[in-house]
């Protein structure tokens, strides 16, 4: 939530920051600043997104020729998006300028404090505040700006990532963080900082991931040093990104939703790669390897994750019981982390993330590691929080994704979950020899069975425009494909606004058959082998009360042909992956309704794609 980055070297900083505002907008986009330092600060800002900020700076005809700078694309927490409650914000005397991703959580009582001193806000934002503080704090105690700000963070409780700047020091920058990402980027004879690597990677590879508690300042002579809050210097490692610009840009496609659905059959085998060989009969996660005694004799595997993440982990429940035998629960993080769980030294837990960062997905990390569990990280984002607080884990190199709503992350999660059910089931010795070498033989299918669905595109497209105009939809699906049931739902109102519910088909009888009339579609998943005369029933069920059914089935499915309205054919496949298959169709029914309806397919209303804060 939140995109921030600044810039500190010998080139003109304002383009830098527009376009590293437009690498970070999947991070929020109700409002957008910019402060632009030269001896004197001069601050712009706008309600919208970074287009309409970059309008508003054109129109206001300023001079740009600054080389430091720092910019912020908003997800509003505290105070309705408007051109107030924009980043950046100034202190009292309009000399020093903050722009902040999190929340300060005890910002009340020290407005009340600062307000009781005489200071005047302007806006409804915690960040204000934090600039109030500093300056305070700075002013009062004539220090350094660096060490306004360390002392100001030791009064403060929240997460955040901040970046200020001060008229007093005009060749300086500071930032810090405490749960939410910030990024250093070690250019020649410049310096960036930001909430990721985007902005920064066509300038640099060079970068430091600063860690819970850092303070950084940077100045223009060319040096930068990190303290943590209790004034330790720090001595980071510099790390190598292994990111290329065109893995960040639309590449031809016009949404980045669209690119990542067709990026699938690729960035699945790429989850799979050097992992999984059906000739030799293996399936392998290095991060498993050092503990696999370990996490083969787990009394329960608990996962936890928020969003699809979590729908991931649903299928994992499937997976890990029908393939290794083990007890699974899934948790929402955010329950998990507050309810006060069991979890005992032989727990297995995992956490999955594509940003690696979700607030409260990385909480219920830190609960579990106090617990004494053994904690794996599934993330995408390379260096993320999760990924660092996790005692191992896999990445599932999907890449960059950028469309807010997941959809390739999701399919290789889903990978790298059935390669670990594949490789516990063997360890454990529950898989036969014969029906493991089946299995793994069918994963290795998975990326030109999808490719296979991707071709179907405009019959997706086709019926997508029959069902546009439907003000809630139903998704029903058994077994394995119940959570692709609630993954199909999940996108279908996050970039379209229609409602949907994903439901058990057996459960549609408990409710939810009461809202079926001619005007609902019922998208039903009915591919699996297992219960395929039950899903039919469904089908049936919904067809007498004139309910308009899309199914997707398995290819040659004579059947629900004859009953369905449309059916869209997928690959067969062994059931325990349908899921990698059956989720496609989904995904391109979701993008095509949501665009056929006129919506911002990359970036829907309120949401963001990563959330930092709870
Ligand atoms: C947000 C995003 C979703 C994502 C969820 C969890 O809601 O919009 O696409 O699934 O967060 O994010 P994570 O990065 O932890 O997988």
């Amino acid at each position: 939530m939140c995109g921030i980055v600044a810039y500190l070297g010998n080139k003109q900083a304002y383009p830098i920051l527009l376009e590293g505002l437009k690498r970070l907008e999947y991070r929020g986009y109700d409002s957008a600043g910019v402060a632009l330092m030269n001896g004197e600060l001069s601050i712009m800002k706008k309600q919208g997104k970074v287009a309409d900020l970059e309008k508003h700076v054109s129109s206001l005809g300023h001079d740009l020729n600054h080389t430091m700078g720092m910019a912020h694309t908003r997800w509003a927490t505290h105070g309705i998006p408007n051109d107030i409650n924009a980043h950046p914000h100034s202190s009292g005397d309009g000399n020093l300028a903050i722009i902040h991703n999190g929340i300060i959580e005890n910002y009340a009582p020290i407005k009340k404090a600062l307000v009781d001193r005489g200071h005047i806000f302007s806006s409804d934002t915690d960040t204000e505040v934090l600039a109030h503080f500093i300056q305070e704090i700075k002013e009062k105690e004539n220090l350094s700006l660096e060490e306004a700000v360390r002392r100001a963070l030791n009064k403060v409780i929240g997460a955040y990532a901040i970046v200020v700047i001060d008229k007093d020091e005009p060749n300086k920058i500071v930032g810090a963080r405490m749960s939410s990402p910030l990024v250093l980027g070690i250019g020649d004879d410049e310096y960036f900082l930001a909430s990721d690597a985007s902005p920064i990677i066509k300038y640099t590879n060079k970068v430091i991931y600063l860690e819970d508690g850092d303070v950084i300042s940077i100045t223009r002579e060319g040096n930068y040093q990190i303290r943590s809050l209790d004034n330790t210097v720090q001595n980071p490692k510099v790390s190598e990104l292994d990111l290329k610009i065109d893995e960040i840009e639309k590449g031809g496609y016009p949404h980045y939703m669209l690119k990542e659905i067709f990026q699938q059959p690729t960035t699945i085998a790429e989850s799979m790669g050097g992992r999984i060989n059906s000739h030799e009969g293996w399936a392998v996660l290095g991060g498993m390897k050092q503990n696999i005694n370990r996490i083969a004799q787990s009394e329960r595997i608990i996962l936890t994750a928020c969003g699809t993440s979590w729908h991931a982990a649903l299928i994992a429940e499937y997976l890990f019981e029908d393939l290794a035998r083990i007890p699974t629960e899934v948790e929402y993080a955010s329950e998990f982390r507050y309810r006060n769980p069991i979890i005992s030294q032989d727990d297995f837990i995992i956490a999955l993330s594509q940003s690696g960062e979700t607030a409260d997905t990385l909480a219920a990390v830190k609960l579990a590691k106090e617990k004494g569990a053994l904690i794996y990280g599934i993330v995408n984002a390379i260096g993320s929080s999760i990924a660092r607080e996790t005692d191992c884990g896999s990445y599932i190199h999907a890449g960059p994704e950028i469309g807010v709503a997941s959809t390739k992350a999701f399919t290789s999660q889903v990978t790298v979950l059935a390669l670990m059910a594949l490789y516990l089931g063997k360890v454990r010795g529950i898989l036969q020899e014969s029906y493991f070498r089946q299995l793994l033989a069918s994963l290795e299918t998975v990326p030109s069975k999808v490719a296979r669905i991707l071709a179907k595109d405009d019959k997706i497209k086709y019926i997508a425009g029959e069902i546009r105009n439907a003000s809630n939809a139903l998704y029903l699906g058994r077994g394995y494909n119940f959570p692709v049931a609630l993954e199909g739902a999940l996108k279908l109102k996050e970039i379209s606004y229609i409602h949907a519910e994903g439901y058990p088909g057996a459960e549609m009888k408990h409710g939810p058959i009461a809202l079926i009339d001619m005007y609902m579609p019922v998208i039903v998943i009915a591919t699996n082998k297992s219960a395929y005369e039950k899903i039919v029933s469904n089908i049936q069920e919904v067809k007498a009360r004139k309910g308009v059914v899309i199914a997707i089935v398995t290819e040659g499915d004579e059947i629900i042909k004859d009953l369905a309205d449309y059916i869209i054919e997928i690959p067969e496949i062994e059931e325990p992956f349908t899921p990698l298959l059956s989720v496609i169709p989904l995904q391109l029914l979701a993008y095509h309704i949501a665009l056929m309806r006129g919506c911002n397919v990359d970036q829907p209303r309120n949401l963001a794609k990563s959330v930092t804060v709870e």
